[in-house]
């Protein structure tokens, strides 16, 4: 609003210029004199306004953009600032601002390993295996296996592929490999964490995995403290309900190597993208542009 009034105020000084200067026969001569002067009074006015007005911050910007925003996607607001949208009559054609922000030119990738990030193969234990119980949903067990490739790296363990919670929640009996690309998994994160498929057998035995519990989001310490000390004596430790429990607030290389996990390690076989592609293609059959709902 008040960018609104500082426009209205330049547009009449621009009038009242305007009427100063309209040519008369006597002041014609007079008037490239006069024309400097006002372009003089003009500049003086912008400086005064421009310090007067407060500097454009992130805050402002993030108003100015969702004002345009709301104005494009017709959002009404009465006077109790109670949000109505109106939902174009055909559909599709809600323009592109919804899908991009002014501020997205400074969020780039940034999952890759910086240089004091310590390879796998220098750091992993030969004798010290990670195995965990996931829980819960399929995205819940995802988060749990990406938590699962940086506990590893921090108790310096080999992780062992988790199986999927088939039980608790999601009634699938798909295994990992028929949800997740096993082999990329592996091979992607191989500089990081060693990863296998099955636990290997040590002189002959099966080895029986010591079961433990660690708190909800433990930090690197309290793995260092609670069960690194465990793994070195039983050699092999599997997490049961392992569901949010790595801290949230980790050191940047820890929290790169989630996104590597996420974002590059952890892709669904070929026949899901597959199917995901065609639902796609029939939502884009339909409109442009479209929104997906995780309903839970
Ligand atoms: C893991 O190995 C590094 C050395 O590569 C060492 O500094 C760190 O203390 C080890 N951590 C555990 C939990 O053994
Ligand atoms: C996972 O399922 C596939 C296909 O049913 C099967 O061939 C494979 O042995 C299973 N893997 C495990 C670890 O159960």
């Amino acid at each position: 609003m008040k960018k609104k009034k500082n426009v209205h105020a330049i547009y009449n000084i621009h009038l009242l210029l305007g009427v100063a200067c309209l040519p008369t026969s006597s002041r014609l001569r007079r008037l490239p004199l006069l024309f400097a002067g006002a372009v003089v009074i003009l500049l003086a006015v912008f400086a005064f306004i421009s310090f007067l007005s407060p500097p454009i911050t992130n805050h402002q910007l993030y108003h100015t953009d969702r004002h345009s925003l709301n104005t494009v996607l017709g959002v009404r607001a009465n006077v109790q600032n109670e949000i109505v949208f109106r939902i174009p009559k055909h559909g599709g054609s809600l323009i592109h601002e919804l899908w991009s922000s002014s501020n997205a030119k400074y969020y780039y990738g940034c999952s890759k390993a910086s240089r004091d990030f310590r390879s796998a193969e220098l750091k992993t234990n030969p004798d010290s295996y990670l195995m965990i119980a996931t829980s819960g949903g399929l995205n819940q067990q995802r988060t749990g296996i990406i938590d699962a490739v940086v506990a590893a790296y921090i108790l310096n363990a080999t992780l062992i592929v988790p199986n999927l919670d088939k039980n608790s929640y999601w009634k699938d009996k798909s295994n990992f490999s028929e949800i997740f690309d096993i082999d990329r998994f592996i091979s992607y994160l191989s500089k990081d964490v060693k990863i296998i498929k099955q636990l290997p057998e040590m002189e002959g035995n099966v080895m029986t995995p010591h079961n433990m519990r660690v708190p909800r989001k433990c930090d690197p310490t309290c793995y260092e403290n609670r069960v690194s000390p465990v793994l070195k004596k039983k050699h092999v430790v599997q997490l049961t309900k392992f569901d949010y429990r790595l801290s949230n607030q980790l050191e940047k290389n820890l929290q790169k190597l989630r996104c590597r996990v996420n974002y590059h390690a952890l892709m669904f076989t070929d026949s899901i993208l597959q199917m995901g592609r065609k639902m796609v293609e029939r939502m884009r059959m339909k409109s442009k542009d479209y929104i997906a709902l995780h309903l839970r």
